[in-house]
């Protein structure tokens, strides 16, 4: 699917390509065979609470509108009814017009924030819930409703999204949180960048990247970035860390793997990197991966 952008910021090519990537699964899932575009536009509250107090009389800003191209009559579909969409041909782009989107950017963090996931999966989710509004879907009555939410499910799981609960952070997330976090990589002298996102109990989450220093052994790894934060920001206890790199897995070094046992023996180590063959992850426990720990029990030995 084409996507045709206006941005009013700077948006990191990572949450772009992961929304381009649940766009290509939507258009798949409904099994349209033909070329589509849609016009995305991301902007902030202001703009999206004119446009919704304008088109749809309702003053006051909202995550994401949807302006369909096509007036779907009632129980169809783009997949059951495509010979409608085939109508919006437009010659200079080669693909069928689904329509517009517009997605609020200050309502993608504050719901990010408030389900405690990651950008790129809020912003990804509400694309495919307005893409799939273009194709005819809607939530007004309870079984078109499930419909909806069911095939919204299965795009986003097919892209490696999966629902959460309030509170409840994934895997995917935390990955996804490490791959943002590698984005900030200080590592001018090894040009290698790590990114680790770090589970606190109480279900926060702190973000490290490696940051590299002139003298080499200066060099904090991000594992222990994290970790420096959100020790020195109360947290004591932690259940999971994510460890992103490229190319190769990044397993923590052996100064990470002590520094980290001090406080969570039991955690568990997830690592994703990519390579051509695509984004592969791997997990272990910090158990396995070091064991015999050093720790001062009891009585010194001076
Ligand atoms: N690095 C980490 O961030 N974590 C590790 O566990 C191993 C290594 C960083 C440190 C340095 O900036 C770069 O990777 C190359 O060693």
């Amino acid at each position: 699917m084409k996507l045709e952008w206006n941005l009013d910021f700077p948006l990191e090519a990572s949450l772009l390509s992961r929304m381009q990537a649940a766009a290509d699964k939507t258009l798949q899932e409904e099994g349209i065979p033909f070329p589509c575009y849609a016009s995305v536009r991301i902007c902030g509250d202001p703009e999206i609470r004119a446009l919704n107090a304008a088109w749809r009389k309702q003053d006051h800003a909202t995550d994401v509108l949807s302006f369909p191209s096509v007036s779907w009559p009632k129980g169809t579909t783009a997949g059951s009814r495509p010979g409608l969409l085939r109508r919006e041909y437009d010659g200079e782009m080669d693909a069928c017009f689904l329509g517009d989107v517009v997605i609020s950017l200050d309502h993608v963090k504050a719901q990010a924030a408030e389900y405690g996931h990651s950008l790129a999966r809020e912003a990804a989710y509400l694309l495919v819930h307005s893409l799939c509004h273009l194709m005819g879907y809607d939530h007004m009555e309870e079984d078109e409703k499930r419909t909806m939410r069911e095939m919204e499910e299965r795009i986003l799981s097919g892209v490696g999204i999966s629902r959460e609960e309030k509170g409840s952070i994934s895997d995917e997330t935390l990955l996804e949180l490490a791959r943002e976090a590698m984005t900030r990589s200080y590592s001018p002298y090894s040009h290698f960048a790590v990114g680790a996102a770090l589970l606190a109990a109480d279900g926060r989450i702190f973000l490290g990247c490696n940051i590299e220093n002139s003298s080499y052994g200066a060099t904090i790894c991000a594992e222990r970035t994290a970790a420096v934060k959100a020790v020195s920001e109360g947290a004591r206890e932690f259940s999971a860390i994510a460890i992103a790199t490229r190319n190769l897995a990044g397993w923590p070094c052996g100064i990470c793997r002590q520094f980290l046992s001090e406080f969570a023996p039991d955690l568990r180590v997830l690592v994703t990197w990519d390579d051509p063959d695509g984004i592969h992850v791997e997990e272990s426990t910090l158990q396995t991966l070091l064991p015999h720990q050093f720790e001062l029990k009891g009585s010194q030995n001076v």
